[in-house]
């Protein structure tokens, strides 16, 4: 049932029809994501042994695989991907599925969920009303996307590579500067905005607060032996006013760490 070899391929011919997009580096960067989050779902499928049916799984992977499927005509059409500036990127993936058939000969609920996964997968609040099933398949995908994303992040936060402002959403790099409305969503346990970040340490500390919303002990494990959440905190500056949101989140990464067998 977890055969995605066709979907693999037919996901290959779709990117392959933005080769000739002008200065693509930054779509390449995209491929790769893509095959990253779907192999840590997969981690997080076979975690599940048992406790997830097998449509849910399924949705789940293929969800992994198409969630950043807009991601290519968004750079294409507006040569940015901050969605702030051109087209929230999960819609129109969730609209390009649909219109490609990607999922056109999957099951119905399995196609469902998927494409809910997709839609959802950038949200900063999940809508209340999820079904039980829906929000699993989301939460696969979105502790999946953001693994990966601290990865990517790493690279770029150490980097001059010329797709880094890009990969960075553009925000000003002063070694010293950060912003406290970040710094408060850290010290309140709140997830924090994409909208609201001015600088590269407010990157930091906003990737330090996905920490806080991921579901599977499985990501959390894998993100605590990583080193990756270390590699980010690493940067940000020795300001006496940024200790407490420091060690608020190198508990946070401990508690990773120690994750069990339990899922959130
Ligand atoms: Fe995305």
């Amino acid at each position: 049932m977890n055969d995605l070899s066709a979907h693999r391929e037919r996901f290959l011919a779709y990117v392959g029809r933005f080769r000739d997009v002008p200065d693509a580096a930054p779509l390449r960067l995209k491929v790769d994501h893509t095959f990253k989050v779907l192999e840590h779902a997969g981690v997080i499928v076979d975690s599940l042994r048992g406790r997830a049916d097998e449509k849910v799984c399924r949705a789940a992977l293929l969800g992994a695989l198409y969630h950043d499927c807009g991601r290519f005509p968004q750079f294409q059409r507006y040569r940015t991907f901050m969605d702030a500036k051109s087209v929230n990127h999960a819609i129109l993936s969730f609209r390009t599925m649909r219109d490609e058939g990607f999922l056109h000969e999957e099951e119905r609920e399995v196609r469902g969920l998927a494409q809910c996964a997709v839609l959802l997968h950038n949200r900063h609040i999940l809508p209340a009303l999820l079904s039980p099933r829906a929000r699993f398949v989301t939460d696969i995908v979105r502790d999946s996307d953001k693994l990966d994303i601290f990865r990517i992040m790493v690279g770029y936060l150490h980097s001059a590579l010329p797709e880094r402002d890009a990969v960075l959403l553009h925000v000003q790099d002063n070694p010293e500067g950060w912003s406290q409305v970040v710094v408060d969503d850290v010290l309140a346990g709140r997830v924090a905005r994409y909208s609201d970040l001015r600088f590269v340490n407010d990157f930091r500390l906003l990737l330090g607060t996905w920490m806080l919303e991921l579901r599977f002990a499985a990501t959390r494990r894998a993100l605590a032996e990583s080193g990756l959440m270390e590699a980010v905190l690493a940067g940000l500056p020795d300001d006496p006013r940024l200790r407490p949101a420091r060690e608020k989140l190198f508990a946070l990464l401990d508690a990773c760490g120690r994750s069990g067998e339990e899922d959130c």
